[in-house]
């Protein structure tokens, strides 16, 4: 009887992991493309005396409402909303929202995409700000967020709304991130113990760092990691990343012999590095060999993964060459059956063909042969 009640014990166990393990990846399938919607995380528009909330101008904001629509008529299913939410709770404890015009417009977004039939995803974004606030990333703090933050989100669908803990965890060992992140599925599990999260690891959402991360216990978990590469192509010009890579122009796709020389401000740094290697890592089977590292983990660890950001900044590059490397990423993506999201839909990063509000052709060929796997 004894050994009966044993074996019923594990047997319990074991479908009650696989039942929920299949929970992330059944909802994980549904996600497909999906598409970055940026604004609310757009906290360098504001001021420091203000902890950055002044970056938020409401009248914009309720007129980007419309754009979920546009995103899901483009054939999109997934919306990640990165959200400053930081911007608006108080630095000390008890840890208050101190404002809350932000959260309400959060709101009415989140029902928006869900009118429109996507899946959304609610992303922890930048509450570090640009590092000079620092009680700001106090895991306590960041714990005490998602207390909030689910508090809020608890009443939505569990089917088409995640939780993404928090956006590019850097500055931060893998321990003291795997020991946050911990906290924080305690705390969301408490308060929403049916919504899927959505967990990446330190460095950025690194995908080395991923592959070399064990997954978290709790089974309703998709994992995440981003993918820029090469960065000297998808960051040529952009200024936040600073030395070296905003002095960088006229990178071609793939390589072609042509590309800049290194910027005598960053000769000897990284930057050089990667220069060096670009004829390499431009190979498509080099960038397709990445992605199915991830993919490789995601199986051997029997856990979903989603690529929540790629993209390339179109200031200082030529919409085919960028297309190219869309085109490169969407059809490993597709071949590998990663679902993921573009960064993003109508700023920097933005398909649109230049000087319109609709995706340029190449673009949309890029798109498709996710699905054509060409
Ligand atoms: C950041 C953006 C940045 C993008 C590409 C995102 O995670 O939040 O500010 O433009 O990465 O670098």
């Amino acid at each position: 009887m004894k050994r009966t009640a044993f074996v019923f014990l594990i047997l319990n166990f074991a479908f009650s992991n696989l039942f929920s393990q299949s929970v992330a990846h059944r909802r994980a399938e549904t996600m497909k493309l999906g598409m970055n919607f940026s604004y609310l995380d757009n906290y360098w528009n504001g001021t420091k005396e203000k902890q950055f909330s002044d970056f938020l101008k409401s009248e914009e904001a309720l007129k980007r409402e419309s754009k979920f629509a546009d995103i899901a008529k483009a054939g999109f299913k997934t919306v990640r909303v990165p959200i400053c939410f930081s911007a608006w709770m108080e630095l000390k404890q008890p840890y208050n929202w101190r404002d809350t015009k932000g959260l309400e417009i959060a709101d009415s977004w989140v029902k928006a995409a869900l009118a429109s039939n996507l899946n959304v995803i609610v992303d922890l974004h930048h509450s570090e700000f640009d590092g000079s606030i620092p009680e700001a990333i106090k895991p306590e703090r960041i714990v005490s967020l998602w207390l909030r933050i689910a508090e809020r989100y608890k009443h939505t669908d569990p089917e088409k709304v995640f939780f993404e803990l928090r956006n590019e965890p850097h500055d931060i060992s893998a321990e003291a991130w795997r020991r946050e992140a911990s906290e924080i599925i305690k705390v969301v599990r408490k308060i929403a113990p049916k919504h899927t999260l959505i967990v990446g690891f330190h460095e950025w959402n690194g995908r080395k760092q991923m592959i070399e991360s064990q997954p978290f216990e709790d089974s309703n978990i998709i994992y995440t990691f981003h993918y820029y590469d090469p960065f000297v192509f998808t960051h040529q010009g952009a200024s936040w990343v600073g030395f070296g890579v905003q002095d960088l122009r006229n990178i071609p796709f793939p390589a072609n012999g042509k590309e800049n020389k290194t910027p005598d401000g960053s000769k000897g740094s990284w930057v050089e590095g990667n220069i060096n290697a670009y004829a390499e890592d431009s190979k498509a089977e080099k960038m397709f060999a990445d992605l199915k590292a991830a993919k490789d983990w995601s199986i051997k660890n029997k856990v979903p993964i989603f690529l929540g950001e790629f993209g390339s900044f179109g200031q200082f590059s030529t919409i085919e060459d960028r297309c190219r490397h869309a085109e490169t990423v969407y059809s490993a993506l597709g071949k590998l059956g990663i679902p993921n999201a573009w960064w993003e839909w109508d700023q920097g990063f933005t398909m649109f063909k230049p000087g319109t509000t609709s995706i340029s052709e190449c673009m949309q060929k890029a798109i498709d042969s996710y699905y054509t796997k060409k």
